[in-house]
């Protein structure tokens, strides 16, 4: 059995924000929920999650359907104090550890399947996953005899010059047997350019002590990236952004400039679906088949049925769900709401908080006013509505079916099924303009 230990205790100084480093979002998700998807999907369900630096916000961050128990690290002393704040738990544990870091985002689960696999093959007591990089500076450098085996690991500002020049790097992943590590966890001293606990150092330990210490290496590069800083920051976006779209094309999306569309990870989207440049989709997002979604639309949390057509530039969050058939047109804002079959709002509209039913006609500027300054409010729209435009429909509010509101109407006494609604508004034309 594998069960993980993830590092997030550190602040991200490199990152210059007063968020920690890793509830950062790389394409629209957290670092963090980024790497326990992926620990999750290759076979790792319990996690054991280091906190320090604002730990309240990284655990809020924590996708709910993962599960995890936070250890803290009051002070954070290195990668190898933090893993020395997990001995107690895992006293009793006889297995295998895999430690990895919350600022490599981009580590696969096919990854994490194969290091396992490796580790338990070669009946290793560690094994580090590693990579080459024709630029590894910042990493800690592999370091290996002249017959190949791995001697130990040496830190970017320990690395004499010869060591400096070696292209495999540590990735900061590793499965190590729990019990021996726990059992020599204690042999590391802070006697370094940086005086902090080196996880890495554990290698030299383990090889000191008849330890079995192998290294698995991956030809896949990119994925290895720890993220330190904004600029590596957005080289993750790239790379995933390229990634989850190739996936989606793949699947019959047709993506019209891939480098001008953000899906965040987790999203489904069926085939035939065509996406214009501009749109940013993040969350929990599902999109149906054959929609078309014009240039420049945020979709947040919601849901999309088949054969819609959505902007240009909507903006939809916050638990939305549009059926099939509908148009929802340009500077439209759908929060909340439930979106009825055929149903269209072709432009300027505001929808919060509403259920509306099917077949329903949006004018141009209707507006739901569902909140009070204190409250937020339902809106019901039944079937086969007319709401022409500029209507400002003021909840709560209940509209039956089959009513015809004329241009122009401010409403805020519920409508019964049927009715023809028009607001009387008087006005005079007093005199020559000239
Ligand atoms: C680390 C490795 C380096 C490797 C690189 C890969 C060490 C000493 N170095 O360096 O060999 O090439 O990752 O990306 O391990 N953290 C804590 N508590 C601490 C310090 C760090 O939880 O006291 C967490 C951080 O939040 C972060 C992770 O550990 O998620 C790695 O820390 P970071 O400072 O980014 O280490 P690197 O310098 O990148
Ligand atoms: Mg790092």
């Amino acid at each position: 059995m594998t069960k993980s230990i993830v590092l997030a205790a550190g602040k991200g100084t490199r990152m210059r924000s007063i968020k920690p480093k890793v509830v950062q979002k790389v394409l629209g998700t957290e670092m963090i929920n980024l790497v326990l998807a992926a620990l999750s999907k290759g076979g790792v369900n319990e996690n054991t999650l280091v906190v320090g630096y604002k730990s309240d916000e990284v655990i809020e961050a924590i996708d709910q359907k993962i599960s995890f128990t936070a250890v803290h690290q009051k002070e954070q002393l290195g990668t190898g104090h933090a893993v020395m704040m997990c001995a107690k738990s895992f006293e009793n544990f006889e297995g295998n550890v895999l430690i990895t870091c919350g600022d490599t985002p981009l580590i696969t689960s096919s990854t994490y399947e194969k290091l396992i696999r490796y580790h338990e093959e070669n009946k290793n007591d560690v094994t580090v996953l590693t990579t080459l990089l024709d630029n590894p500076y910042g990493y800690g450098r592999i370091i290996r005899s002249d017959d190949d085996n791995l001697l130990k690991i040496v830190e970017q500002k320990d690395a004499d010059e010869t060591e400096q020049k070696t292209k495999e790097v540590n990735t900061g992943v590793y499965i190590f047997d729990s019990q021996k590590l726990f059992s020599k966890i204690d042999l590391l001293h802070s006697d370094n350019a940086q005086k902090e606990y080196y996880l890495t150092d554990m290698i030299k330990v383990f090889i000191e002590n008849n330890y079995k210490a192998g290294a698995f290496v991956t030809n896949n590069s990119e994925e290895v990236m720890g993220i330190n800083d904004l600029v590596s920051l957005q080289k993750a976006n790239k790379i995933l952004q390229r990634e989850i779209n190739y996936t989606h094309m793949s699947n019959g999306v047709q993506i019209i400039d891939s480098d001008n569309t953000y899906i965040s990870s987790g999203v489904k989207i069926g085939e035939g679906t065509i996406i214009y440049p501009g749109n940013v989709i993040e969350g929990n997002v599902q999109i149906g088949s054959n929609n078309i979604l014009m240039p420049n639309n945020m979709i947040v949390d919601t849901v999309i049925g088949n054969n819609c057509q959505i902007g240009p530039m909507c903006y939809m969050r916050n638990n939305t769900q549009i059926e099939d058939d509908c148009r929802i047109g340009n500077f439209v804002e759908i929060k909340n709401s439930l979106i009825g079959k055929n149903t269209k709002s072709a432009h300027l509209t505001y929808i919060g908080d509403s259920e509306v039913g099917e077949r329903v006609n949006f004018g141009c500027g209707t507006i739901t006013a569902n909140y009070d300054g204190k409250n937020k409010f339902k809106t019901k729209i039944g079937n086969d509505v007319f709401i022409g435009s500029n209507a400002n429909l003021i909840a709560p509010l209940t509209i039956d079916d089959d009513v015809f509101i004329a241009a122009g109407t401010t409403l805020s006494k519920d409508i019964p099924q049927g009715k023809f609604v028009v607001q009387k508004r008087e006005y005079e034309i007093k005199k020559n303009k000239k």
